[in-house]
């Protein structure tokens, strides 16, 4: 698999991932995502198909630095199984630990047992009661 940071420019790279996403992207919304500090979308490809993507971003607080919220993460139903979900996760992580991040986390409903399982096999601790689930990646105080 084949991983892309998108970036500015890259909105029609968006409409080509479209189905992948809950709703269709706008050209708008995805310009003014792919331009903003911050923020981050990595899309994945099987032989030059969008098979899955994770976005995410980031977060400064005086106490905390620099957290990663792991904005959205899916896989195409027929690429599904085949590591594409963890490895979406792993590369979000190396862009937090990148970015100076401490911390990488995701809100996921308690009974998305296969969202939990891919965030686990990612090194994710287990889901807090709220339902977030966090992943330390540095500490640069
Ligand atoms: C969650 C999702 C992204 C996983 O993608 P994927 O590419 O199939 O996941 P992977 O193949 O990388 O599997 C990751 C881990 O989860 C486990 N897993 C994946 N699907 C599973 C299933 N159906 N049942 C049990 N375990 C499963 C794998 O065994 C693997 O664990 P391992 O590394 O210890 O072997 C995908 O199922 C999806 O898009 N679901 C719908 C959207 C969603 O729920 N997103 C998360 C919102 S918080």
């Amino acid at each position: 698999v084949d991983i892309r940071r998108l970036g500015p420019g890259d909105a029609e790279a968006v409409q080509a991932a479209g189905h992948l996403f809950d709703a269709p992207p706008t050209d708008r919304w995805s310009n003014q995502f792919l331009d903003r500090d911050g923020h981050h979308l990595l899309v994945a490809y099987e032989q030059g198909v969008p098979a899955g993507f994770v976005s995410g971003v980031e977060i400064t607080h005086p106490d905390k630095g620099t957290e990663v919220l792991l904005y959205e993460l899916g896989v195409d139903e027929e690429f599904r199984r085949r590591g594409i979900g963890r490895a979406l996760v792993q590369a979000l992580l190396d862009l937090a630990v990148d970015v100076g991040a401490t911390n990488v986390w995701v809100p996921v409903d308690a009974d998305n047992e296969v969202a939990i399982a891919t965030y686990r096999s990612a090194g994710f601790d287990e889901p807090e009661p709220t339902g977030i689930l966090n992943r330390a990646v540095g500490d640069d105080r």
